[in-house]
């Protein structure tokens, strides 16, 4: 059973269902996206730098050990080459007194020179060990602020990629996906794979430095120790794959349940209301088993490696023993020494096998905020930003100009937009009719780029809007969309995001569109608080907010995309003559949810099915039976 279809069987969404597409498991971490990680952390040059660091500290900590023995060694009386060794010393037999002599005074001098000696070594010793102080706290502190700036730059770069995608990103990739890997890869590399990236290399090096100290204390166990790192390496790198695997499918069995706690948030009124809460529970339920399932199969496997490695680690132990046994010319100091470090690698050989994987898997978590930075690089490279520059009043003629413009939402459905040729004339009024369906808010959207045009060009000023950066777009553009949007914050925050205008304007804005005695009647004001989406307010009244918010920024052209459909007709009919009022001179684009409020534009254009069916004035079409206008008008009479 192949990765893909085990991760379908856990998701909500049926199998055939395509708009999202799966999270994608199958590939393996590569070295594309160690490069990345290596370069976010500030380069190849630093990262050989702070393994330099790590090469530095072990030596000297296995460089005090080997110092040890070697005083030792020097200062032990029964070794045979020892200076301070009485009976070598004693040794001349020609004339007892005077050897009796000699040996008393060679005696105490060799014991002054051996105890400045032994207090040398110790200070050399001494000095060893402040040195590996010293290294341990410079690597310390170079490490965490080479992997700290790597996360960091990860993250800058992804929240960078996710706040420009295009809109067929987010229609088809849940929330719950984008905030996994905000929340826990975030979280991944910032925390965990640090700390074990840490202990692994460290791991790694202080093996490799017991591998070279053991082979020159005893050169014949190399065969042994090679053979045995090969079933080694061959039974690590067999199950390091299947423990890889089980990690991505425990991060990415994470996801849908993530989407589905924040999809039972959203709907949770209805969820309540129909009495589902049982169907939701044992959907969460299964997810989480199952999500669970992954995280416990990761830990039975790492049990699984660990009794195969002690076992081989053990062997090498053995083949150290044996060779230390049988083979005479290895000092008792020496032997010691070797028995400390074949251990030692008994204990590290598990350990470092399993933080290695361990790494790798946390390591998981990088490919995938570096995936999401790669989707954001190629998806945005077909819109690429513009930097030529326009001139500063390129907008105020307010002439915007279709020609042949077609649209889609993905390259993967039929165009919403079909080569259409639309002229407003500047401070015109437009009025955009036509069924649901048929484009209106597309037309909108278009211009302002949220989509990239499948042909054809809109101009304004003579200007093709793909040649103006975004933000130069977006922000002297204004649109009350269908669905208004507010932030949480306070009513100032959702007016004036960057402080720009003064109370006095603030509030010239709400009176203008029917709002201020609604925000005097609370009782902070300005300053009162907006719930998520403006939940504390209708969502007539967010329509409004939202006009407020237009009002200010006054810009030359304006969007309304059925502004006021859901506010009463009388509060429409006065939001109307303030429109007309405020926006004397710009060019407004009215998408229209009640035919009234069009009928008095300077030109109405009707949409079906993605073009421009019909244009004219409006009382003109008002006069023709056969024409479309007429019959949506009198469509609404009946009703
Ligand atoms: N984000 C989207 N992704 C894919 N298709 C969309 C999207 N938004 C709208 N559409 C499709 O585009 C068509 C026109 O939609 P829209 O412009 O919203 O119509 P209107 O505003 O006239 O009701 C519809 O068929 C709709 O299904
Ligand atoms: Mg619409």
């Amino acid at each position: 059973m192949s990765t893909m279809s085990t991760i379908s069987q856990y998701s909500c969404v049926p199998e055939d269902f395509e708009l999202v597409a799966k999270e994608d498991i199958s590939k393996n971490t590569s070295f594309e996206q160690l490069g990345m990680y290596v370069k976010a952390c500030g380069g190849v040059v630093q990262c050989l730098f702070v393994l330099l660091l790590f090469i530095i500290s072990v030596s000297i900590q296995v460089l005090s050990m080997w110092w040890l023995t070697f005083i030792l060694k020097e200062h032990n009386p029964t070794s045979s080459n020892n200076i301070t060794n009485p009976t070598i010393l004693s040794d001349n037999t020609t004339d007892l007194n005077s050897s009796t002599k000699n040996a008393t005074y060679s005696n105490s001098s060799t014991k002054s020179e051996g105890e400045s000696n032994l207090i040398f070594n110790a200070s050399i010793y001494g000095g060893i060990g402040l040195l590996m102080v010293l290294f341990h706290m410079i690597r310390g502190v170079s490490y965490v602020k080479t992997v700290l700036k790597g996360s960091t730059r990860l993250h800058e770069q992804m929240l960078q990629h996710i706040i420009n995608m295009p809109m067929s990103f987010f229609d088809s990739t849940p929330t719950g996906r984008i905030i996994n890997r905000f929340s826990s890869d975030i979280l991944e590399l910032d925390n965990r794979l640090p700390l074990s990236g840490e202990i692994t290399l460290l791991g790694i090096v202080l093996l490799l430095a017991v591998i070279i100290s053991l082979i020159i204390i005893a050169p014949h166990v190399t065969v042994a120790f090679i053979l045995l790192l090969i079933i080694f390496v061959v039974i690590s790198w067999t199950f390091t794959r299947s423990v890889l695997e089980i990690k991505k499918l425990d991060n990415t069995s994470r996801s849908p349940l993530i989407s589905l706690i924040t999809t039972s948030l959203y709907g949770l009124t209805s969820l309540f209301a129909y009495r589902k809460n049982n169907v939701f529970f044992s959907w969460f339920s299964d997810l989480h088993d199952k999500h669970t399932s992954f995280s416990f199969l990761f830990y039975l496997s790492d049990r699984w490696i660990a009794v195969r490695l002690e076992f081989i680690a053990n062997l090498i132990l053995f083949a150290f023993i044996i060779s230390v046994v049988f083979i005479k010319e290895i000092s008792a100091e020496f032997a010691g020494l070797g028995l400390v470090f074949a251990v030692q690698f008994i204990g590290m050989c598990y350990f470092v096998i399993r933080l290695l994987i361990d790494a790798a898997a946390r390591f998981d978590s990088v490919k995938r905020v570096a995936e999401y930075i790669k989707v954001g690089e190629e998806l945005q490279s077909f819109e690429i930003e513009p930097t030529t520059n326009v001139s500063p009043n390129w907008m105020d003629i307010g002439h915007i100009m279709f020609e042949d413009y077609s649209m889609r939402y993905r390259s993967d459905l039929p165009n919403t937009l079909k080569k259409i040729h639309l002229q407003v004339l500047p401070g015109q009024k437009l009025g955009i009719a036509g069924r649901s369906g048929s484009g209106k808010s597309s037309l909108g959207l278009a211009l302002f780029r949220m989509v990239a045009p499948s042909s054809g060009t809109i101009s304004i000023g003579g200007q093709d809007i793909t040649e103006v950066s975004l933000k130069e777009l977006r922000s002297r553009i204004s649109i009350i969309p269908q669905d208004p949007v507010l932030f949480i914050g306070t009513i100032r925050y959702n007016l004036d995001p960057f402080n720009n205008y003064t109370d006095e304007q603030i509030w010239s804005a709400l009176e203008n569109c029917y709002m201020k005695n609604a925000i005097t009647a609370l009782k902070n004001g300005l300053d009162s608080d907006v719930e998520e989406d403006g939940k504390n307010f209708s969502v007539g009244q967010r329509q409004l907010l939202c006009l407020a918010r237009v009002l200010l920024r006054a810009n030359k052209i304006l969007v309304l995309d059925e502004a006021t459909s859901s506010v009463d007709a009388e509060t429409d009919s006065l939001i109307q003559n303030t429109i007309k009022q405020c926006f004397t001179n710009c060019t407004i684009m009215i998408i229209a949810h009640r035919l009234n409020t069009i009928v008095e534009c300077d030109k109405v254009i009707i949409m079906d099915n993605g073009k421009v069916v019909e244009e004219g004035i409006p009382n003109e079409l008002l006069q023709k039976s056969n024409s479309k206008f007429y019959k949506l008008w009198k469509a609404r009479e009946i009703m």
